[in-house]
Order: C-alpha cells, then sequence, then structure tokens
C-alpha cells in the first residue's frame, strides 16, 4: 500500500484489491465504459457477474506473476490496473496490463503512479521480466505516459479494435525487467 499526493493536492492510496472490493469495481467499470473509447470494452460491455469479479480479483491475489491494483480518494475507487503473467512455465515471466483512471482525475498523475507501482513490483517479484501493453495508436496521452515511464515500442497491431463500425490499430509496447 502507498499514499501519494496528486496534482490537485488530494491524497490517494493505490493498494492490492481483495475480492470485497468486487462491487465497488464493477460499478467502476461501468463508469469508465462510458468515459473512453481506449478501452477493449464500451459502455455497458464489462459483463462479468459479482461473483465471476470476486474469483477474478481472489484467484489474481493467490498468484505470484498477476497484479490487481486500485487507487482510491477517501475510499472511493478512481483508478485501477491489472497484469497478470502467463500460466505456463515459459510464458509464466511476462504478461500485459491494462490501465484506467476515472475521467475527473485524467491530467493528476495517478495512471503514471500506478504503472510505477506496476514496475517497482514487477522488479521485486523475483518472476517478472517483461511487462508488455497495447495501446490505441491514437490515445496519445497513454503513449505519451508510457514512453515517459521507459516502455518501448515494438510494433503495430493493425485492425485490433473494432468500434462503431471503425478499426483502430494498436501499437505493442513493452518493458524489460531486469
Ligand atoms: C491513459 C490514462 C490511464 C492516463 O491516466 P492519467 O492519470 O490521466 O495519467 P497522468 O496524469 O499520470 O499522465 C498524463 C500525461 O499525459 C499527458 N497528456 C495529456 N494529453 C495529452 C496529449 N493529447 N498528448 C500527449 N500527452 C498528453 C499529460 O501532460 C501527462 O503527462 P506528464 O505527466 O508528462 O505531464 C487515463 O487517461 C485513462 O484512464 N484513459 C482512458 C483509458 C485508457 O486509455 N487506458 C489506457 C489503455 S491502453
Amino acid at each position: 500500500m502507498e499514499q501519494l499526493i496528486i496534482k490537485n493536492g488530494s491524497t490517494i492510496t493505490i493498494r492490492k484489491a481483495n475480492k470485497l472490493d468486487a462491487e465497488a469495481m464493477l460499478e467502476y467499470l461501468d463508469k469508465i465504459s462510458k468515459e473512453s473509447d481506449n478501452l477493449t470494452f464500451g459502455n455497458g460491455e464489462f459483463k462479468l457477474t459479482l461473483e465471476q469479479e470476486e474469483n477474478f480479483i481472489d484467484n489474481i491475489s493467490k498468484q505470484n506473476n498477476a497484479i490487481f491494483l486500485i487507487a482510491e480518494i477517501d475510499g472511493k475507487i478512481i483508478g485501477n490496473l491489472s497484469f497478470a503473467g502467463g500460466s505456463k512455465p515459459r510464458i509464466a515471466h511476462t504478461g500485459e496490463f491494462g490501465v484506467s483512471v476515472l475521467k475527473d482525475y485524467w491530467g493528476q498523475g495517478i495512471g503514471t503512479y500506478l504503472i510505477e507501482y506496476l514496475i517497482n513490483w514487477s522488479k521485486e517479484s523475483g518472476i517478472i521480466r517483461k511487462v508488455n501493453l497495447r495501446v490505441r495508436s491514437d490515445n496519445y496521452s497513454a503513449i505519451h505516459v508510457y514512453k515517459k515511464l521507459g516502455f518501448i515500442e515494438e510494433g503495430l497491431i493493425t485492425r485490433d479494435l473494432f468500434i462503431n463500425g471503425n478499426f483502430f490499430d494498436s501499437i505493442s509496447m513493452g518493458m524489460k525487467i531486469d
């Protein structure tokens, strides 16, 4: 758990989630599905039940190569990061993460803090050697954050997303953990 002061002066807490967070997490995911076209799910398209979300968070907390982070202000979820390494030995050292922040809190440094927490955790995990991500090629603020933190562009995935009748490419980015 970490407490940080963001740019507007508020204190945020970044911590690992547990299954008691599942209900608030589903509400959070429903909210961000309406706020951004840069995610793999659109308005109302995140359809896990409470039990499925509880199991998802619980499973991650039992793995040494996965992490599910929450950023909170006064107990309210305002950001999230989820990373999972592979389940087989040859891919256990590598995984992909997704990150999001509620729109009201964009530009306060919260996305940066969540990813920094992931990088530090990866270095200390003793297992993670590579962190990957995919980002819509026109998501300039996210790409800026990833490059600022040291992620390198590794490739272009064409037609990765299909949103409102249009295809969008994704950039594949990665960071080696030594
Ligand atoms: C991407 C996201 C997680 C970033 O979170 P955040 O808390 O706003 O990020 P930060 O405040 O740490 O950093 C934002 C940076 O983008 C920069 N930025 C903002 N608009 C930008 C633009 N149009 N082009 C380039 N950089 C931009 C800011 O200046 C800031 O950089 P700085 O720290 O060097 O000043 C957040 O915008 C989000 O949830 N977006 C919707 C979901 C999403 O796109 N997730 C990523 C999917 S791969």
